[in-house]
């Protein structure tokens, strides 16, 4: 039997580690959507057609380590507004999503578009300081040359065209939980998205 988690939210809300975390309780799959456009705006980086690196996407694309740079970041949202490249990876999601055991999706249009029947939908945000804090640690942990002031201002600078693209905005589903992070420690972030899937069980 399949039963879909959706979640979605702006960029270093803390969907990635809530996702897994939610993952690992309920025993489901997860798959982070963002890494696929990322994976197809670093091969258009690399000089591929960007429709064409959608449509020939494979597990391989996924593990390149370059994949999560601000480069590469600002990249995956620049391929994301064309509708071609989304179409070329809905499939993939959505099969994803059904897969017997149980699934969580996160991403940007999961509850609106890719699994509007998700039987949980969650929309996991914090305010843009927050966000930017969080990634600035993030990458200074990887040894990213970074300054705060730069990350939060890429971080609203994708936010703003994420949300203003016209195919697949980001945006809450009607019937999405909030979850606002800005004040809460990980631990319990995650006991709130456990607790929201909980009650669509
Ligand atoms: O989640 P992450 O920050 O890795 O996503 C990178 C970019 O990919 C986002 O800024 C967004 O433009 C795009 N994306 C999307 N739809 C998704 C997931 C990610 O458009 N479901």
């Amino acid at each position: 039997m399949s039963f879909t988690v959706a979640i979605d939210g702006p960029a270093a809300a803390g969907k990635g580690t809530v996702s897994k975390a939610v993952a690992a309780h309920f025993g489901f799959a997860h798959l982070d959507t963002g890494l696929l456009y990322r994976a197809v705006g670093a091969k258009t980086l690399a000089s591929a057609h960007a429709v064409d690196a959608a449509k020939s996407l494979v597990p391989k694309d996924l593990e390149n380590p370059e994949l999560r740079t601000q480069t590469v970041a600002k990249a995956a949202s620049d391929v994301a507004k064309i509708p071609e490249v989304r179409a070329a990876l809905v499939a993939f999601q959505q099969s994803f999503a059904k897969r017997d055991g149980g699934a969580v999706l996160d991403g940007r249009d999961i509850g609106t578009v890719i699994c509007p029947d998700a039987e949980a939908k969650l929309f996991v945000t914090a305010s843009p300081e927050v966000r930017a804090q969080r990634r600035y640690s993030e990458l200074l942990q990887r040894g990213a040359e970074v300054t705060l002031e730069g990350v939060l201002a890429d971080v609203q600078a994708r936010d703003k065209q994420d949300r203003e693209r016209e195919t697949a905005p980001l945006v809450a589903a009607d019937d999405a939980i909030l979850i606002d992070t800005s004040e809460l420690s990980i631990e319990d972030a995650i006991a709130a998205a456990i607790a929201a899937i909980e009650t669509k069980r």
